[in-house]
């Protein structure tokens, strides 16, 4: 219940900067990259059904055709598929983490999502992501795509009918991702130890939430400031 409300207000915030679809684009390939790299460092770690290696692989999968959604709405494309980019650049999963691919031009530093907005840094209690161990990293991976879902879930109140109609299929992802991370974990860490990870990082999800009104007001403030740069570039020119 207290997720639902949060989820809603946190999409009724999101949905009120202008750009919000770049950003759960910029959201989806950060996911990519975490999932494609776990995927690379998971080998040989088995789950009661195949391996963990591959379950993260369709998952990274799958957050790439978010991304490529999400993309195709703000009228661009990411050039490449995301099973031809896994294959294509196996060895660059962890030196290559700016994305220039896009065909708006645009290109950004996805590495140090975790570190760069206060919420983020306050989650993952002001370390990465990457440097957590393989139970920590499923449990937080769980609380975060379970909480994606309902988000996903609440924004269809607030996004114009096109974008509803492609939202609808992604939360139903985010809830497949979640129940098979929860599976993984139970897996690997036991019903209990299991059960105590998920509570701590619930914690966590709260205490970062609770900076979220701050890191908004930042991207509000920039994405203002952007615009007017670009306003008088256009004057002087
Ligand atoms: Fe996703
Ligand atoms: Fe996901």
């Amino acid at each position: 219940m207290i997720d639902e409300l949060l989820t809603l207000l946190l999409a009724r915030i999101i949905t009120l900067l202008p750009n919000y679809l770049i950003l759960l684009k910029k959201l989806e390939i950060g996911v990519f990259f975490f999932c494609w790299r776990s995927h690379r460092q998971a080998k040989n770690l088995p789950t009661f059904y195949g391996s963990l290696e591959d379950k993260l692989k369709e998952q990274a999968i799958s957050e790439y055709s978010h991304a490529q959604i999400f993309c195709k709405l703000t009228g661009s494309t990411l050039n490449m598929t995301g099973a031809g980019l896994i294959s294509r650049e196996e060895k660059a999963a962890f030196d290559w983490g700016c994305v220039n691919w896009d065909t708006s031009g645009e290109s950004y530093q996805v590495d140090g999502m975790s570190t760069r907005y206060l919420s983020a840094k306050v989650f993952f209690g002001f370390r990465t992501a990457n440097s957590y161990g393989w139970c920590d990293r499923l449990a937080f991976m769980y609380v975060l795509e379970d909480f994606q879902a309902l988000f996903y879930k609440q924004l269809l109140y607030f996004v114009p009918p096109e974008v509803q109609e492609e939202l609808l299929p992604i939360a139903e992802d985010e809830l497949t991702h979640a129940i098979n991370i929860h599976a993984s974990l139970w897996y690997i860490a036991g019903v209990e130890r299991q059960q105590w990870l998920i509570f701590l990082w619930q914690v966590r999800k709260y205490s970062a939430l609770a900076c979220i009104p701050f890191d908004a007001l930042y991207l509000y403030l920039s994405s203002l400031f952007q615009s007017s740069k670009v306003k008088l570039i256009k004057l002087i020119n």
